[in-house]
């Protein structure tokens, strides 16, 4: 055991130093944020904004909080190599603005019997007195799941640099009939009705998902209600189940603890089958969680992103009275790929959410901290875009950018109906692609175009007329997003809740070299999409606006920026410490 703990430790100190030499000469030539940094051709695919460690494979977000004046991020890291290892551990690095970091010491790592064989992802939870502990599950002797407790060893750091196991760990072990692999991932607690704290864990039973709800009065001694909070049947293990309330009136977020009060609804979301799932409704007081719309699993129901987004998590920032959501953006390339390159893995813009004003969905918006990094505005306005247009954007570095346009449409009397059949947005945006015309779109955006338009990512709407109302489809096609046959380049879709007669349809896309946020209609949908393009890296990336459908669309307002890179730095006392 003691072993193994000295040889990760060699390890990591042997890692972090060579790190820390090749910083140096990476921070020397950004010393100004806004000299952009060619990057090296050699990786054409790593990020200037993303949060993304030094090297390695990185996947869940784990316990995001804001403490003493610092945001904290916590991540699944295998120190090991760019692939999902055989020992995981939590990276740990903090930030004053959730855009530039500080890359420490790793918090969280295997010591104890109960995490001997891994420390999988958890949530901090605050407890009176502004203490953060954290819940994490470790992977024990008998590599069981099981759910242990951390706390800071040193309260007045604010980068909470070191954490000590609770000497009662486990704290809580597999229910009976559950596999030892499949209990994991607790949430962030928060208080009941009853002033005893909750909290979820995920797994599964047999064929049924669930998410397991705790009680605890002194958050050591934890005890499972007979009834999960959800559950639902032949779906993959739950994961990463995050559960806070969300304000009917205000777009301020709550503390996951703000469940009793009468203005709130709640949310409740799920992990499984490669998807984060989510539900609003209500919890009663006696923790029964009615959604008012239950999952079904299947294309219609909310997730926060049609596209790649998965194990994300969020806290309540209390410096903002925001509630903030992390998620991971794996790789859509092959492993030798990742492997030669040296890392594996993204972590989306942090997002702000709220609930929408119709009170039916959650509306997602990168946090405005990342508007500190835009420069060089391009902007026009009303400009017509008629049928089978393209029009470039220039004037901005297209590798890495943010743009946002938004159109307006006349004549919608002129749309296409809907066939009755068509139920499946994703579907529908691969049977009706880029390529494919219409009459209302396909419009949009051509992002990391090359300038031939060989390669292309192509982010669009359509607009349908379906019994007197209208129908807005949303897609990101990566069909053309690389020559290199060795990607997959998935089709996304989704339906957006608007009503073109009478709202313009905004898209804004946040473009970073091999990664394309998409947010549709001020962010009611939202998409990401990983692209690896092999002529369209860097100074050779276009970005153009098109209208391929046969009525023409107004652009009513582009702005577009280039990014600069966030700084992301290895603490320097971590080299002394080698
Ligand atoms: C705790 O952290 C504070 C602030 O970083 C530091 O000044 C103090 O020395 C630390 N205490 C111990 C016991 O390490």
């Amino acid at each position: 055991m003691k072993k193994s703990f000295i040889f990760i430790s060699l390890l990591l100190a042997l890692c972090y130093s060579l790190l820390v030499l090749h910083h140096g000469f990476v921070d020397a030539a950004d010393a100004d944020s806004s000299v952009h940094l060619s990057l090296p051709s050699d990786q054409p695919y790593r990020t200037g904004y993303h949060f993304q460690p030094p090297q390695n494979w990185m996947n869940d977000p784990n316990g995001p909080m804001y403490y003493k004046g610092v945001y904290h991020f916590f991540y699944q890291y295998n120190p090991n190599g760019p692939l999902f290892g055989d020992i995981m551990i939590w990276g740990h690095s903090v930030s004053y603005d959730l855009v530039n970091w500080i890359h420490i010491d790793p918090a969280i790592y295997p010591t104890d019997p109960a995490d001997i064989n891994s420390c999988f992802s958890g949530s901090a939870t605050f407890l009176p007195g502004y203490k953060p502990v954290m819940l994490y599950t470790g992977l024990d002797t008998e590599k069981r799941q099981v759910q242990n407790l951390a706390v800071p060893k040193n309260l007045s750091d604010p980068f909470l640099r070191e954490w000590v196991k609770h000497k009662a760990n486990p704290i809580m072990t597999t229910p009976e009939g559950v596999k030892a692999d499949d209990f994991r991932d607790p949430s962030t607690a928060w208080l009941g009705y009853d002033g005893k704290w909750r909290v979820l864990v995920g797994s599964k039973k047999n064929d049924l998902g669930v998410a397991y709800l705790y009680q605890s009065k002194d958050f050591v001694k934890w005890e499972r209600f007979d009834y999960p909070l959800m559950s639902m049947m032949e779906t993959s293990t739950w994961e990463c189940p995050d559960f806070f309330p969300v304000s009917v009136s205000s777009t301020n977020g709550l503390d996951t603890s703000g469940v009793i009060n009468p203005g709130v609804k709640h949310v409740v979301k799920v992990g499984f089958n490669g998807i984060d799932w989510y539900t609003i409704g209500t919890l009663s007081e006696r923790d029964n969680y009615v959604p008012e719309n239950g999952l079904k699993g299947n294309s219609l129901d909310m997730r926060y992103d049609y596209g790649k987004f998965y194990a994300s998590k969020s806290f309540y920032d209390n410096a903002k009275q925001r509630r903030v959501l992390w998620g991971w953006i794996s790789e859509a390339d092959a492993q030798e790929d990742d492997v030669a390159r040296g890392w594996s893995g993204l972590q989306a813009v942090p997002r702000s959410v709220w609930l929408d004003r119709n009170g039916k969905q959650l509306v997602q918006w990168p946090v405005e901290e990342i508007e500190k990094l835009r420069e060089n505005e391009v902007k026009f306005s009303n400009k017509e875009l008629e049928g089978g247009s393209l029009f470039e954007v220039e004037g901005i570095t297209a590798s890495q950018a943010d743009v946002k346009i938004s159109f307006k449409l006349s004549n919608l009397e002129e749309a296409e109906e809907l066939d009755p059949s068509w139920t499946d947005p994703q579907l529908l945006c691969s049977e009706m692609g880029v390529s494919s015309k219409g009459k209302y779109g396909p419009f949009g955006l051509l992002a990391l175009a090359s300038d031939d338009l060989t390669e292309q990512t192509a982010i669009f709407f359509r607009v349908f007329s379906s019994h007197g109302k209208y129908v807005v489809l949303m897609c990101s096609d990566q069909r053309r997003s690389s020559i290199s046959n060795n990607v997959e380049k998935t089709t996304y879709g989704t339906f957006v809740d608007i009503d073109p007669k009478h709202e313009e349809i905004s898209l804004r896309s946040l473009i970073d070299h091999s990664i394309i946020e998409s947010f549709g209609a001020e962010g009611k949908s939202c998409i990401t999409a990983r692209v690896y393009p092999r002529l369209a890296i860097n100074k050779d990336a276009h970005l153009y606006t098109f209208n391929y459908g046969s009525e023409s669309v107004m652009i009513s307002e582009l702005n577009a920026w280039s990014m600069k890179n966030a700084h992301m730095i290895v603490d320097e006392t971590l080299s002394s410490a080698a």
